[in-house]
């Protein structure tokens, strides 16, 4: 497999990020969004911002194939009850070639490296075989389903939650 890394954002990468998620189902798509969503946070933060952001997954020979991403949750008061949520997207015609899986492990590698968090969530669809897979490859335990956590596409959907701690 050609290599993978994790990048900052360049102004041109945001415009097609903007692009991409214009087309309904291309992404994790959840309505539409403004259509300079990505290019206006660029403007503002780079997406890179104090505890949360996001980073180009770059594939050698290749280049932009989706983005990484995290903002915290909260457990209980702050500042010692945060973990770190993650989530990937990647363009149609690059799935399915293990960039998903080596693309969240280096993110969680990145971000235990550079933040302090103790505790990285992810979550995905019940039905979103690819992303649980990919999760557990790249390091994460599924912990438990939560029930109708998100309504999408006319229906609430059930999720899968998985954690990664940087002891795993
Ligand atoms: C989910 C996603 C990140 C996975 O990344 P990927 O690069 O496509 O997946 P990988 O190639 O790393 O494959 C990971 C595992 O899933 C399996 N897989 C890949 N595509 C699959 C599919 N369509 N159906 C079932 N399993 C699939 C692979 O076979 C592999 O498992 P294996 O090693 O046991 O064979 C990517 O497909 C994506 O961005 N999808 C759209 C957005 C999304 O779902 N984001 C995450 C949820 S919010």
């Amino acid at each position: 497999m050609p290599e993978v890394r994790l990048r900052p954002y360049r102004a041109e990468d945001a415009q097609r990020f903007d692009a991409e998620a214009q087309v309904p189902g291309a992404l994790d798509f959840f309505g539409w969004a403004p259509s300079d969503r990505a290019s206006r946070k660029f403007a503002r933060d780079g997406m890179l911002g104090a505890d949360s952001g996001n980073l180009v997954v770059d594939v050698e020979g290749v280049g932009m194939v989706g983005d990484v991403g995290w903002v915290p949750v909260f457990h209980g008061p702050p500042p010692n009850c945060f973990a770190l949520n993650v989530g990937i997207g990647l363009f149609a015609e690059h799935r399915g070639r293990g960039y998903g899986t080596v693309a969240q492990r280096l993110l969680a590698e990145h971000l235990f490296a550079y933040t302090r968090f103790e505790r990285l969530e992810a979550s995905t669809d019940v039905l979103n075989v690819a992303e649980q897979r990919a999760l557990e490859k790249a390091g994460f335990t599924r912990e438990g389903v939560l029930r109708h956590a998100q309504w999408r596409a006319g229906a609430f959907h059930d999720v899968v939650l998985f954690s990664r701690l940087r002891g795993d």
